[in-house]
């Protein structure tokens, strides 16, 4: 069965719109593990916005199923990891106007930087895994360069307008995920899933981990985290 990594980036939005102490992270990541989350995934941006320092080393010392740490792979945040030791590094582009992440990491055009962050980062102890778009020259150059996981963006297919274009996505989703699984990388999957959506992708089998954020913290706020991851994991489950 597939797992469920539950991203808590925006209980810290919420925390950082006052600029004080709550609603806290940590505590939001011990109940969603208590609600069933096979781990916790945060992004320490450069410009901090949401999760802090602080953040990361408390959930370092906190979480007890799996830290997967989302990052730009920049000096910085390099150090900072190999440091803290989260046990998966997710890498993702990062633009400081961005919304949230919005595309894939090009590994093509940024092979050579990439391959070198891979490197440090496993050389640490820590599984490395690329948010890469479901495209085969993106999941050949992944594993060439020596990535553990790819991290499929699911961004199109959540955001395609119509059920030809999703249908479309979702065959992209599934191609890659048989040459990912084919290659030998682990494969994940999220940004833009939600209640609706994740039934089709969890469908198609073969994906290992969900990384599923706003719409869990979104029904959160309305229900209760515990509610509403619970409610995420028996959809991931009976998919
Ligand atoms: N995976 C990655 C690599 C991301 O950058 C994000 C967004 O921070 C997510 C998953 C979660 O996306 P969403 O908040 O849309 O569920």
């Amino acid at each position: 069965m597939a797992k469920l990594g539950v991203n808590i980036d925006h209980v810290a939005t919420i925390r950082q719109a006052r600029g004080g102490a709550e609603p806290d992270p940590v505590a939001a990541a011990a109940i969603a593990e208590l609600a069933g989350a096979d781990g916790i995934t945060i992004h320490l941006r450069e410009d901090r916005r949401h999760i802090q320092d602080r953040d990361l080393k408390l959930l370092r010392q906190t979480v007890k199923t799996k830290l997967n740490l989302e990052m730009a792979a920049t000096d910085e945040m390099l150090a900072i990891a190999v440091a803290v030791k989260p046990d998966m590094c997710t890498l993702v582009p990062e633009k400081r106007q961005e919304l949230t992440t919005e595309g894939g990491l090009d590994v093509r055009v940024h092979a050579q930087s990439i391959e070198k962050a891979i490197a440090r980062l496993q050389d640490g102890g820590i599984h490395v895994s690329l948010f890469i778009d479901p495209d085969t020259d993106q999941i050949k150059t992944a594993n060439r360069i020596g990535a553990d996981y790819i991290e499929i963006h699911t961004g199109s297919f959540a955001e395609a307008s119509d059920w030809k274009s999703e249908e479309q996505e979702l065959i992209k989703i599934e191609n890659s995920v048989k040459l990912a699984t084919k290659l030998g990388l682990g494969v994940n999957a999220g940004h833009g899933l939600n209640y609706t959506n994740i039934k089709k992708v969890a469908a198609l089998g073969g994906i290992e981990e969900f990384n599923i954020g706003h719409s869990i913290i979104s029904r959160a706020v309305l229900v209760g985290l515990d509610r509403a991851v619970r409610d995420m994991v028996d959809l991931i489950k009976y998919a």
